[in-house]
């Protein structure tokens, strides 16, 4: 079917209402106003902007907002009491296009426990506060609460007493969140079979069981041509269903939904996510779908280098397409050397062969202590690295250190000499003071350090130790080493171990010291 032949799906956001029911949400009037207009922005067909019956400020919220956001349609929602509906006709009335949302409970337990109202009391009751907001618009839905759990034949009598006195739309809740897909689906046929006029089918699902967005478009495939929802799927308790979920399902599976599009302007959906998050204090979960922060983020080798090659072998959506930007490539653990080289080109950093080799190496083990390197620490290691390569006489194979408020602080190295092994141990002042008399003793290198820097390479606990030093042999030779690890202590040896690199290679070539400690290039 072609695109000009699709049926749109109404976006109803009920963000600033059943979104604002959170628990520890309370949005000022400046913040709805703010949110309401990037809703407006984002190309939703509906915003309920609040409760004006619940309090003042929420009246003064939907008016500000039904007097200043032009676009959607502005709709404020009441119990069925003529009081309420009265009062959110004068919050809504400044809007060009409004809407009155009334609703009751039809589920046994809710007419029972909560209304203590017998179900022909709960009929009237529908149909008298449908017949009163018509009397103000002629932009009506009706919500029989709790749907799910309601008796299906009583809760058709109140739709149908709606739509005779006027609802045009019959929105059907899934209020504590119990409904499963296929008997949601089938639920909405039923009604649509069952009750008789002229009205738009509607569903508002909550996320109990993790299944309001399925359920929601388990109804659209049903026949529902509005779906209510929030950004980020905030919403009472487990929250509402996410509408960026529903609209980029809706997008992405053309076959699925293929008589159905929505108007959202998607690319504005991360941006609206971030806002709606930044205002209600509710962080979104990095891994959450559409506007995570990893939804197009890729740490497995294999996907990474799929991705690098053709980004559609692990992706079903273009990032750009709902305003995330790129596809991220983020190097950990277990990243391979596909995207490490195409990562360090992107920072301008072009090595190859041995170089490369042995710097990705150093990168795996350092991933492997350290959740996620930074682009700043990447840079280090490979101007670490690349120093090391010219000149490695001794290669640091392991270090253990010990030490205490009552042990004397020791350090057991493995260190390469020209390719042979060898272990020493050593105490010392400290576990840096131990760990370098150790590479001395295994060396044979005397001197003294006249300098010594630590710093991290990033900001946070888990930031990695860039360690610089200037050491001076017994026979007059000043170099300067650098090193880099997870840790402060194997730091400072590696950077002992890259100054004497260069001793060694003074005393092997004759080479003037001061060539030999220039800094690690990147060539
Ligand atoms: O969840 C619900 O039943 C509601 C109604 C007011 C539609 O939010
Ligand atoms: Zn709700």
């Amino acid at each position: 079917m072609s695109t000009t032949t699709r049926e749109r799906v109404i976006i109803f956001d009920t963000t600033l209402r059943d979104g604002e029911q959170s628990p520890g949400i309370s949005l000022d009037t400046g913040e709805k106003l703010e949110i309401a207009e990037q809703l407006a922005r984002l190309g939703v067909d509906y915003i309920e902007a609040g409760f004006p019956i619940a309090s003042q400020g929420d009246f003064e919220a939907v008016h500000a907002i039904a007097s200043s956001v032009t676009g959607p349609v502005i709709c404020g929602l009441s119990r069925t009491a003529h009081k309420d509906i009265d009062r959110c006709w004068e919050a809504i009335e400044p809007a060009p296009r409004r809407r009155i949302h009334t609703f009751i409970a039809t589920s046994p337990t809710h007419m029972e426990h909560k209304l203590r109202m017998s179900p022909e009391q709960v009929l009237a009751e529908a149909a008298s506060a449908v017949a009163r907001a018509r009397g103000y618009t002629e932009d009506v839905e009706f919500s029989p609460e709790d749907a799910s759990r309601s008796d299906f034949d009583f809760m058709c009598d109140v739709l149908q007493a709606a739509v005779d006195n006027g609802a045009g739309t019959l929105n059907i809740p899934d209020t504590v969140g119990y409904a499963t897909p296929v008997e949601w689906a089938e639920r909405i046929r039923s009604i649509r079979e069952r009750v008789s006029g002229d009205y738009v089918l509607s569903t508002h699902c909550h996320n109990d069981l993790g299944l309001a967005v399925a359920n929601s478009l388990a109804a659209v495939q049903a026949g529902a041509r509005q779906v209510e929802c929030t950004v980020n799927g905030i919403g009472e308790r487990a929250g509402n269903a996410a509408m960026e979920e529903i609209v980029m399902a809706i997008r992405t599976r053309p076959d699925t939904f293929s008589d159905v599009e929505t108007s959202i302007r998607t690319e504005e959906l991360a941006r609206s996510s971030r806002m709606v998050s930044r205002l209600t204090g509710y962080p979104v979960q990095f891994n959450k779908a559409v506007v995570g922060r990893n939804a197009f983020a890729h740490e497995a080798g294999i996907h990474q280098h799929g991705v690098l090659n053709e980004r559609t072998t692990y992706e079903i959506m273009d990032p750009s397409d709902v305003g995330q930007g790129e596809s991220k490539i983020v190097l950990g653990k277990h990243s391979g050397r596909a995207a490490f080289k195409d990562t360090l080109s992107k920072l301008g950093m072009t090595i190859q062969g041995d170089a490369l080799n042995a710097a990705f190496t150093r990168f795996k083990e350092l991933a492997d202590r350290k959740v996620q390197l930074t682009d700043a620490d990447l840079e280090a290691l490979v101007a670490e690295e690349m120093g090391d390569r010219v000149m490695a006489t001794y290669s640091l194979i392991s270090l253990e250190v010990r030490s205490g408020s009552t042990t004397t602080p020791s350090a057991d190295l493995v260190i390469r000499v020209e390719g042979e092994e060898c272990a020493v141990s050593a105490t010392g002042d400290g576990m840096v003071d131990a760990s370098c008399t150790a590479i001395k003793k295994a060396t044979g290198i005397v001197g003294r350090l006249t300098d010594y820097n630590v710093m991290s390479v990033t900001g946070g606990v888990d930031a990695l130790a860039d360690v610089a030093l200037s050491f001076e042999s017994s026979d007059g030779v000043k170099v300067s080493g650098r090193g880099l690890a997870a840790d402060v202590v194997e730091a400072s040896a590696r950077a002992f171990i890259s100054a004497l690199n260069k001793i060694a290679r003074v005393r092997r070539t004759g080479e003037d010291p001061n060539a030999v400690d220039r800094p690690g290039h990147l060539g």
